[in-house]
């Protein structure tokens, strides 16, 4: 979950799967004059829809941490262990492949690039390779892909969006939807300055695919005000684009135990948060 300061007394917590929800609408929007449409265009929402959705397992019934508090997103690999992430995540590239490989495989890929700094895009991430059940879960879900790959080269419906350079293009897209999926969803209001982690307004610097024939390129949020946000370039097919999504507001303080933070979680004010991408 994304724990953002709210006021004095209250936390405001977005769950991964809400940003996951948010991540997926950025994809679904993606494409007009300028830039392609994701190509396979459903299993490519869907993966970003579900890119970090194995979250749920755990977000049904978040731990604390060692201080008594909900941990935030960025260190929990270290917070939850790295046997309670690697679960979850493997849950959830077997529970979305089993509806559509493709999005499984883009997933899986992205899963990966969590603990290899985004296999070379994300330098700004710690890199979990030295620890051996890191690259055993990483062999797992090469040979996992392998699988997949088996189906969707016999799969009409895929066969023809399986080259190296189409995956390729495909990951670097999940990459920068999860990138801002992140940058909206992990500050309120929008212009809050507190987040010194995570991605930059230009979504770390990792470039875009734009269309075949043309150069990648760099995008970057520049936020108006605690709303407004302006996209340069502009990459979705309506303007403005609205973005919605849920968050909870819990006390803001160290809990004695599990149960009276659950308490709190379960019964939580939801608050609906609502900005706006633009052109101009
Ligand atoms: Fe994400």
């Amino acid at each position: 979950m994304m724990v953002c300061p709210y006021d004095d007394e209250r936390l405001l917590l977005i769950l991964q799967v809400d940003h996951s929800r948010v991540t997926g609408w950025l994809a679904a929007h993606w494409g007009n004059d300028a830039f392609a449409r994701p190509e396979p265009y459903a299993a490519m929402v869907l993966a970003a829809q579900e890119h970090d959705t194995g979250w749920w397992d755990w977000e049904i019934k978040p731990q604390l941490n060692d201080e008594g508090r909900p941990p935030d997103y960025i260190g929990s690999i270290r917070h939850l262990g790295l046997g309670v992430w690697l679960a979850f995540y493997r849950n959830g590239i077997t529970r979305l492949a089993d509806q559509d490989a493709y999005a499984g495989y883009i997933v899986s890929l992205h899963a990966e690039a969590l603990l290899t700094q985004g296999k070379g895009l994300l330098s700004y991430m710690p890199g979990y390779t030295v620890h051996a059940e890191v690259r055993e879960f990483v062999r797992e879900q090469e040979s996992y892909r392998e699988a997949l790959m088996a189906r969707l080269k016999e799969s009409p419906e895929y066969r023809d969006c399986v080259a190296d350079h189409q995956l390729w293009t495909n990951f670097k897209l999940m990459e920068i939807f999860d990138q801002m999926g992140q940058f909206i969803c992990n500050r309120y209001p929008f212009n809050a300055t507190y987040r010194k982690n995570g991605p930059s307004p230009t979504l770390s610097g990792i470039a875009a695919p734009v269309k075949t024939g043309r150069e990648d390129t760099v995008l970057t949020f520049d936020i108006r005000d605690g709303r407004n946000a302006v996209v340069t370039p502009y990459p979705f097919d309506i303007d403005p684009l609205p973005v919605s999504f849920q968050a909870r507001l819990v006390p803001n303080r160290c809990y004695e135990s599990q149960g009276e933070f659950l308490q709190e979680y379960y019964g939580a004010e939801r608050l609906t948060v609502e900005y706006a991408l633009r052109s101009s």
